[in-house]
């Protein structure tokens, strides 16, 4: 079973910490798995494409994420002890974060990058990534340093509320949470 866990938002403390790494022993634990179940079900549930520990109250370096590609399709990653390399090219768009509730800003990133580091069952991993998914890899990377959003975005701002036009129609929101 995974379970909802209660997202922390700014300013607790916990957000500011740089996260812990996961020994290989800690990994195997229930505990630790049980912790990934329940960052998957939280971030689904949340919704947004991205989690890390830290966010659910857990100082340890393992994050989430599930950005579906152009065909909708959906892959849920779990990353333990990454680390973020090769970044390349550069690219602004507009973030927000599950631990800012209500808030947008304008987020330069590396259009691309490698992730490298553990899987949920301690094995080697390596994905490349580009576009929203980098984004999305690179604003959790952030989260396990203690960064949020607001210490890099330009243009923060409130989100402004879906609303219905008089036909019914719901407007996209353009923005993701991460
Ligand atoms: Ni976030």
């Amino acid at each position: 079973m995974a379970y909802r866990r209660r997202i922390l938002t700014d300013p607790h403390p916990i957000l500011r910490k740089v996260a812990k790494k996961v020994t290989a022993l800690e990994l195997r634990m229930p505990l630790t798995q049980q912790l990934i179940d329940d960052m998957l079900e939280t971030m689904y549930a949340a919704p947004g494409i991205g989690l890390a520990a830290p966010q659910v109250g857990v100082s340890k370096r393992i994050f989430v994420a599930d950005v579906a590609d152009e065909e909708g399709q959906r892959k849920p990653y779990v990353f333990v002890n990454p680390v973020i390399t090769e970044l390349q090219g550069e690219e602004t768009a507009t973030e927000g974060c599950l631990s800012l509730p209500g808030i947008l800003g304008d987020v330069t990133r590396a259009q691309s990058c490698v992730v490298t580091g553990w899987d949920r069952h301690g094995r080697k991993v390596r994905v490349e990534a580009s576009g929203l998914l980098a984004r999305c890899f690179q604003h959790e990377a952030d989260h396990l340093d203690g960064i949020l959003i607001t210490d890099k975005a330009t243009n923060i701002r409130e989100a402004v509320a879906v609303t219905s036009d008089s036909a019914g129609a719901r407007s996209a929101p353009t923005d993701v949470s991460i």
